[in-house]
């Protein structure tokens, strides 16, 4: 059957690809190495959406991106933590959060030599020595024990993995019994009752962005409770937060477009421009009810 893109993906399309398909672990690697130091120029510390919920007052990007950690651990019902691991961690920006409000140490991985070795320097120079450590690790093949941790939290990696059913097996390994698995993630819409899969066009949509940012194929969050079932994880709670990280995509668009983003989008090379080119669609994705903004969390039991 003839795949059908929008206009807005074909005008896209050409200049996204340039006609190479890259390795999918070597690309997240290389476009986290190339893009984190603009991002963190413009944005800071925390490389994921942040939560405006509807009426509430007006507050700064990175406030909504700390209120996106903080409804996320009141959602998993985590009170206190003495063990975390950040699985995806970027520059590391949850686990310093984290751990100043808990007290816990946490491990990092990243695909990203340069995110490590920068969430690594940030934690020194903000005094928490040996506390926190991060490493180039995957997370579909985690270096860590069985049982390893308390809290397991995943914050925005796992649209990149190419395995959902092995990732979410490797945070209930590496959970302690009692601890808690969180992922907030990327997912496409719930399929309705009879519908074998997603649309062609929306096919074609999510398409392009994968390219961009180096995804394989999407689920839903009814495929993500149904695998934090698998594992035996209890208390399950799931959220669709779409409509609160609606803002986002405006401001980091917004953001691009000032002197210094734009210059700084020409300085970083031309994965993270075809980044940039790609947030329209991802603002597309969402308002057609298309890509959604989930929370899965669940508990290991004792
Ligand atoms: C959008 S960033 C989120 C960073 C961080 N969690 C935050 O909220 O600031 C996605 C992260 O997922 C990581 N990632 C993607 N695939 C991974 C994999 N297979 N193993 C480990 N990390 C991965 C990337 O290297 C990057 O650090």
């Amino acid at each position: 059957m003839m795949v059908r893109a929008g206009p807005l993906e074909t005008l896209v399309k050409p200049l996204t690809t340039l006609g190479k398909v890259s390795d999918l672990k070597s690309g997240i690697a290389n476009f986290y190495d190339e893009s984190s130091e603009l991002w963190e120029n413009m944005w800071g510390e925390h490389m994921h959406h942040g939560y405006y919920p509807k009426g509430a007052p007006v507050k700064s990007n990175q406030q909504a991106q700390i209120d996106m950690i903080e409804e996320t651990l009141k959602v998993a019902g985590v009170t206190q933590a003495k063990k975390m691991v950040d699985v995806g961690c970027g520059i590391g920006g949850s686990s310093r959060y984290i751990s100043r409000k808990f007290g816990c140490t946490a491990n990092g991985i990243t695909l990203s030599p340069k995110q490590a070795a920068r969430a690594n320097a940030l934690s020194k120079e903000q005094g928490f020595g040996d506390r926190l450590q991060f490493q180039v690790g995957d997370a579909l093949a985690q270096p860590f024990e069985n049982g390893s941790f308390d809290l397991v939290w995943s914050m925005e990696s796992g649209e990149h993995m190419p395995d959902k059913k092995k990732f979410v097996s490797e945070l209930a390994r590496v959970c302690a019994p009692g601890g808690t698995v969180i992922v907030v993630t990327w997912c496409h819409r719930v399929l309705g009752a009879g519908e074998a899969g997603l649309r062609e066009d929306e096919k074609a949509l999510l398409d392009r962005i994968n390219e961009a940012y180096y995804l394989p194929d999407w689920c839903s969050v009814a495929d993500y409770q149904r695998l934090f079932e698998a594992q035996g994880l209890t208390d399950i709670q799931t959220r669709d937060w779409s409509e609160e990280v609606s803002p986002f995509w405006g401001a980091v668009i917004a953001t691009a477009l000032t002197s210094e983003g734009l210059a700084g989008l020409a300085k970083a090379g031309w994965t993270t421009i075809k980044g940039a080119l790609v947030m329209p669609l991802m603002a597309e994705g969402f308002r057609r009810g298309l890509i959604k903004f989930n929370l899965i969390s669940g508990r290991k039991p004792q």
